[in-house]
């Protein structure tokens, strides 16, 4: 299995002096490891991931920086939306979809999903496809039902060869921002389905595709989420937007990686 991979998403939060500001602060704290095995992505707002990049190139490491959505059309009248022609031209290089946030409060379909997750690897960008069942779901026994219908979905035509440039992260819906975790035996249940069902259909890449957790994953919990099985990093929220947390989270990562 690779290293961890340990991503921040800002969400609508920060703006550009506190993005100068906190990447500074996780540089300066990252940069005192000598090596750093995982890899490390942070999505600010789009109108921060300019500054986000300058700030990020000034680390001794490789800190990458993603978007946290994206239009699927090349260009056009599409007023507001942002295309990933701009956001590789602001050498950015992951692109979160299907975050939870963006079911719920933009409608996104698993449809709409999956021709995003497909410009965005049409122009050589990796992918953090977000996936996670609701509370609903879960108390009604769903979950699974859920979580397939939403991978078939946004994963259609996709094909072993492309899963390189996938990483999916689970993120229970009842569990985002609300300070409370999954708890690690839940976590351990989906994350086993998932690897399951990504070998299944992917075969050897279904074997390596990094499954990241998501929801309340802060620096206290961090050690014990990271270290259940098949789990390979964590898409963190609240935490990342604090520079001591979010390295907290680094650093465990980094001992527990072999
Ligand atoms: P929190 O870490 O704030 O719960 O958010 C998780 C999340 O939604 C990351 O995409």
């Amino acid at each position: 299995m690779n290293n961890f991979v340990i991503a921040g998403n800002w969400k609508m939060n920060t703006n550009i002096e506190t993005t100068i500001s906190i990447i500074k602060n996780v540089a300066e704290q990252v940069d005192q490891l000598n090596e750093v095995k995982s890899t490390i992505v942070i999505c600010p707002p789009f109108t921060n991931i300019y500054v986000a990049v300058q700030e990020a190139k000034k680390s001794k490491h490789n800190l990458h920086v993603g978007a946290q959505n994206c239009h699927f059309e090349e260009s056009g009248a599409f007023t507001g939306e942002i295309s990933l022609d701009m956001i590789k031209s602001l050498n950015c290089d992951y692109v979160i979809v299907g975050h939870s946030e963006r079911r719920a409060y933009f409608n996104e379909t698993n449809a709409d999903i999956n021709k995003k997750l497909k410009a965005v690897l049409k122009n050589n960008l990796k992918v953090i496809l977000c996936i996670g069942e609701t509370l609903e779901d879960r108390q009604s026994h769903k979950t699974f039902d859920v979580l397939e219908t939403q991978l078939n979905g946004c994963l259609q035509d996709i094909v072993e060869n492309d899963m390189k440039n996938i990483i999916i992260a689970y993120e229970p819906v009842w569990a985002i921002g609300t300070g409370v975790s999954a708890k690690t035996e839940e976590i351990e249940e989906a994350h086993n389905w998932l690897r399951n069902y990504c070998e299944k259909k992917y075969a050897n890449a279904g074997k390596t595709v990094a499954l990241l957790y998501g929801g309340s994953l802060n620096d206290k919990n961090a050690p014990e989420i990271l270290n259940v099985s098949n789990v390979n990093g964590g898409l963190i929220g609240g935490a990342s937007l604090v520079p001591e947390k979010f390295v907290s989270i680094i650093k465990t990562a980094e001992s527990l990686s072999k």
